[in-house]
């Protein structure tokens, strides 16, 4: 098995400003493949709320690059979606201001001497509103163009930090499978040394996957038993209740495991597994995460199941909606192999967590929409309690259970004694942390914490290549036997259920169940 190490260079390691307001230098942000649904759904919103709270530098501007001739309508869009999907009314102060500092860019991403223009137009945008020579590009087209976008940035001297910091954002997918991660590791970083490099895994940004670091080691007391001798096994739900959305091409050839598990799942398994840090800082959080990856063994393919959804109902905001299955959906094949559900068992062999399983799933078009993750600790070695009196519950193992999203919190489950003068008999009852009433409503989007980072150039919520790595090795050969073979039993699970019953059996094998959520 391989080493943990990272590859790091001194000047890899990151330069964070300390101090209370973190607030980034001027810069232009260029967004490539500014008219996709990110831009004006996320990336937007977020950047005007970072605006609102005074967290972006005033000398700021946003350029949107894409192929379509949009002009001014882009900075007339992006109004429209930061109303839409942020937090802004039509007589905020603010938003004018910042809608003004909203540009755009029309060329065509495979196009040489487009990124000569490009050049010229950031200079011309930089003198205007003094921002000097920092850039942030964030790459957020499909993926086939970010090999050629970040080479030209390259060629044309785009990337090159002459006067000033330039970084790369770069999204998801990052890679199709092993060989494609290393092959787009390499291009990346013959352009851009690693300490420019953010890949984004937008679940880093969520403020309850920041609070699982926290919440293991800010505390004193639930560390001591966060291992194998007190926990039996730990479980990772990312279930929605949405189907494709009108993304059947990119999901054909993505499907749950990529799509979700190897990325988003993987990242909360190793913030739950990881070991306590030297420090919060970007190296040693990320060196402790690709430990947990590394200490993975392979995964045996009995242990991997995989599911899709055929019609069914699901909630809806006016109780149960009727929908088509998955390969009814628009721009999918009416034979299609493609899985919108994963579910994995894994081990972490390394001395915290040998013997202890890690159960994973993520679905589409589930009964609910839950992200959680749940910590089921063993049971006391001798039960005296509900044991002649027949008591009116099952005793339940303790459970400490993060509630990702919706309804962000954390609970702790245990047994309480039901109150009676007749006989002690125990019920699970729960303690409860809810975010919205400890701290109010926050409304930041993982976007926002994860743009603001990159801006400042800090790498801890960001991928580092050996980890993307290391998560596909895993990952590709469960993908190569599934593309080898359409299972005959597709769809296997109705819309709005729980997935399919194998994935019952992957726990059920263990004497285990998944939790009900
Ligand atoms: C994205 C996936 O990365 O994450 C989507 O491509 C998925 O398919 C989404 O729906 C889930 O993100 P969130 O923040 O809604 O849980």
């Amino acid at each position: 098995m391989a080493t943990a190490q990272l590859t790091i260079s001194p000047e890899d390691l990151s330069k964070v400003p300390a101090g209370k307001v973190r607030l980034p230098e001027p810069t232009i942000l260029v967004i490539f493949g500014a008219s996709g649904d990110l831009t004006k759904r996320k990336l937007l919103p977020a950047l005007y709320h970072l605006e609102q709270n005074g967290l972006l530098p005033r000398e700021f501007a946003i350029v949107g690059v894409a192929r379509r001739p949009l002009g001014n309508e882009f900075a007339a869009d992006m109004r429209a979606g930061i109303l839409e999907f942020g937090e802004a009314k039509e007589d905020d102060p603010h938003l004018e201001s910042f809608v003004n500092k909203v540009r755009y860019f029309a060329m065509n991403f495979d196009d040489a001497s487009g990124y000569e223009g490009l050049k010229a137009e950031l200079d011309k945008i930089a003198k205007e509103f003094g921002i000097g020579g920092n850039r942030l590009f964030y790459l957020a087209t499909a993926p086939e163009y970010f090999t050629g976008i970040i080479e030209n940035l390259g060629v044309k001297g785009l990337a090159k930090p002459e006067h000033g910091s330039v970084r790369a954002v770069i999204e998801k997918p990052f890679g199709h499978d092993l060989d494609s991660a290393r092959e787009l590791n390499r291009q990346v970083n013959a352009v851009f040394a690693e300490r420019q490099v953010f890949r984004i895994d937008h679940y880093l940004g969520k403020e309850t996957v920041q609070n699982i670091m926290v919440f293991r080691f800010a505390n004193g007391i639930f560390e001591p038993v966060w291992n194998r001798n007190y926990i039996d096994h730990v479980q990772i739900t990312a279930a929605e209740t949405l189907g494709v959305e009108g993304r059947g091409p990119f999901y054909e050839k993505a499907g749950a495991l990529r799509d979700v598990v190897q990325n988003h799942v993987m990242e909360l398994l190793s913030l739950v597994a990881m070991e306590p840090p030297v420090s919060f800082e970007s190296q040693s959080v990320r060196l402790e995460k690709l430990k947990v990856w590394q200490a993975i063994p392979p995964i045996p393919i009995t242990n991997a199941v995989r599911g899709q959804y055929g019609p069914g109902k699901i909630p809806g905001k006016n109780g149960e909606v009727e929908v088509i299955g998955y390969r009814q959906e628009e721009r999918v094949n009416p034979n299609s192999g493609t899985e919108t559900y994963a579910g994995v068992r894994l081990e972490i062999d390394n001395w915290r967590w040998a013997g202890v399983p890690f159960y994973v799933r993520a679905g589409k078009r589930m009964a609910k929409r839950a992200t959680e993750i749940s910590i089921q600790f063993k049971q006391p070695p001798l039960m005296i309690f509900n044991r002649n009196s027949g008591g009116e519950c099952d005793i339940q193992p303790n459970v400490i259970t993060m509630r990702i999203q919706p309804d962000e919190g954390i609970s702790l489950r245990f047994g309480a004694k039901v109150p009676s003068t007749q006989n002690v008999s125990v019920c699970p009852v729960t303690m409860d942390f809810a975010y919205d009433k400890a701290f109010g409503k926050s409304s930041a989007n993982g976007y926002e914490r994860l743009l603001l980072d990159a801006m400042l150039g800090d790498q801890t919520l960001f991928a580092h290549r050996d980890g993307v790595e290391t998560t596909w090795a895993l990952y590709t050969p469960i993908l190569e036997a599934w593309a080898a073979k359409t299972p005959s039993t597709f769809p296997n699970y109705d819309a709005g259920s729980w997935g399919p019953a194998s994935a019952d059996e992957l726990l059920k094998r263990d004497g285990r169940e998944w939790r009900k959520l």
